[in-house]
């Protein structure tokens, strides 16, 4: 068995993390429930922020927050002293109302829209990552109307996809996101934002994809933007201020992931960074970096109770809790695999195989297959490890299933930082319907 963090087992068997029984919280606040170890959060914080600062690197390390956003999470992201990338104007509100930092704000996104520039714009965020020609032109026009000069980074897609232990190098690289290099796109959205009015180009900027557990895909990335900057230089006399390279720094969900530490990927990738800037007598740029999943994923944790069992004789045991795709949607969309105990028994032996089951109308909704566990009956409790990015970030109200409460645990102490959702919160934004019938009773 594995634990990440503070979780461990206390003497009554429960599962423990931050030193708060797992199944007293069950009790309090009912299930499904989020529960994130913030010390956990902190170290994961603390090691890319220092092996910046072991290398004498200026950097920003920017907490990705379509991993998990609300409130009390940005203000724990603005104490620890991380910076934010938001990518809509709904988390970029959410950043203001916990009274995040504006000037460490990152806005990112393939589609902004008007409005949601203007409220970059009108809040003096830090820097727009500018994805397209459209949003060039339209992030200029509105900053000559309020007579700002905005940080921008460029998007761009230097043509390496990376996932896991696999990377490809595709010439030109076929996503929706940001400025293709190959075809010289990005040359001219450089031209442009260099000369545009009221737009301030800091640099450049790409993210090859997620759950990355080597640091070749990140070294050719990282090449492929410098020598592009060398040559934006030779060519336009243009110098980068900051390198952004993006998240995507894997973690250990199950015993078949081999994440590398925090400093590993970043002193690798740094190495590289410092060598060519040496060779080709470029100024070292600051450097950003935006893991989401690696800071907050194995802190969070989700503990489901146990409800209705089908054994169907030689073929598969299913365990059904009272949550599912509607509170983690990762195994349905990604087959994504997760580790679980019953966090009331954790130390019973796992004599049984069960394949847990969500709680929706739909056959896809199963959250792990075929997992070694104690025989589990009505009232026990499922902790799942590692759901603490996409999980409560994707949840949704599909068959008008309530959204879980997320607690934060630290130094025995639990806070509840998103409350439950009601059943009167479902109804909320409904309108009631006018009836135009002719046909009275
Ligand atoms: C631009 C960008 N930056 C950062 C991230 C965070 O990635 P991860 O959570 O894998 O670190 C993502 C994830 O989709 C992204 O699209």
């Amino acid at each position: 068995m594995y634990f990440h963090g503070t979780s461990k087992v206390n003497n009554k068997g429960h599962l423990e993390i931050g030193g708060v029984d797992t199944i007293e919280l069950a009790n309090q606040y009912g299930t499904p429930l989020y529960i994130y170890d913030i010390a956990l959060f902190r170290e994961r914080a603390r090691d890319f922020q220092k092996t910046f600062q072991n290398l004498g690197v200026q950097a920003q390390v920017a907490y990705a927050s379509k991993a998990f956003s609300s409130v009390a999470m940005f203000q724990l992201v603005k104490e620890v002293g991380l910076s934010l990338d938001v990518v809509s104007g709904g988390e970029l509100y959410t950043a203001l109302v916990a009274d995040f930092p504006v000037e460490r704000i990152h806005f990112h996104g393939n589609n902004k829209s008007e409005e949601e520039l203007e409220m970059a714009v009108k809040n003096k965020i830090g820097c727009v990552v500018v994805d397209n020609f459209l949003e060039l032109s339209m992030l200029n026009e509105i900053c000559e109307k309020h007579d700002y000069m905005m940080p921008v980074l460029l998007r761009v897609t230097p043509g390496i996809n990376a996932h896991t232990h696999d990377y490809i190098l595709t010439g030109q690289e076929d996503s929706k996101f940001g400025f293709d290099l190959q075809s010289g796109q990005a040359h001219e959205a450089m031209k442009i934002a260099f000369s545009a009015s009221n737009l301030d180009l800091l640099g450049i900027h790409c993210h090859i994809g997620s759950q990355i557990f080597e640091t070749t895909g990140f070294k050719l990335a990282a090449g492929k933007l410098f020598e592009t900057l060398k040559d934006w230089k030779e060519t336009e006399g243009f110098e980068a201020r900051v390198v952004n390279l993006g998240g995507g720094f894997g973690i250990r969900y199950t015993k078949e992931d081999t994440p590398l530490p925090a400093s590993v990927y970043v002193e690798e990738i740094i190495a590289d960074v410092k060598a060519f800037v040496t060779d080709h007598a470029l100024n070292m740029p600051e450097i950003w970096i935006e893991p989401g999943r690696s800071l907050v994923g194995d802190a969070g944790t989700t503990i489901y109770s146990v409800g209705s069992k089908k054994e169907i004789p030689n073929i598969r045991h299913y365990l059904a809790v009272d949550g599912g795709m509607t509170d983690n949607i990762r195994p349905a969309l990604y087959q994504a695999k997760y580790e679980a105990v019953l966090a009331n028994r954790v130390n019973d032996v796992a004599d049984d195989k069960v394949s847990i089951a969500g709680k929706c109308c739909e056959s896809g909704d199963m959250l792990i297959w075929d997992l070694p566990l104690p025989k589990a009956n009505h009232k026990d409790y499922l902790a799942v490890f590692c759901t603490g990015a996409y999980g409560y970030a994707m949840a949704n109200n599909y068959n008008r299933i309530t959204r879980p409460a997320v607690v934060f645990v630290e130094d025995g102490e639990a806070q509840l930082v998103i409350r439950r959702e009601s059943f009167e919160d479902l109804v909320r934004l409904d309108v009631p319907y006018q009836s135009k019938s002719k046909v009275t009773k």
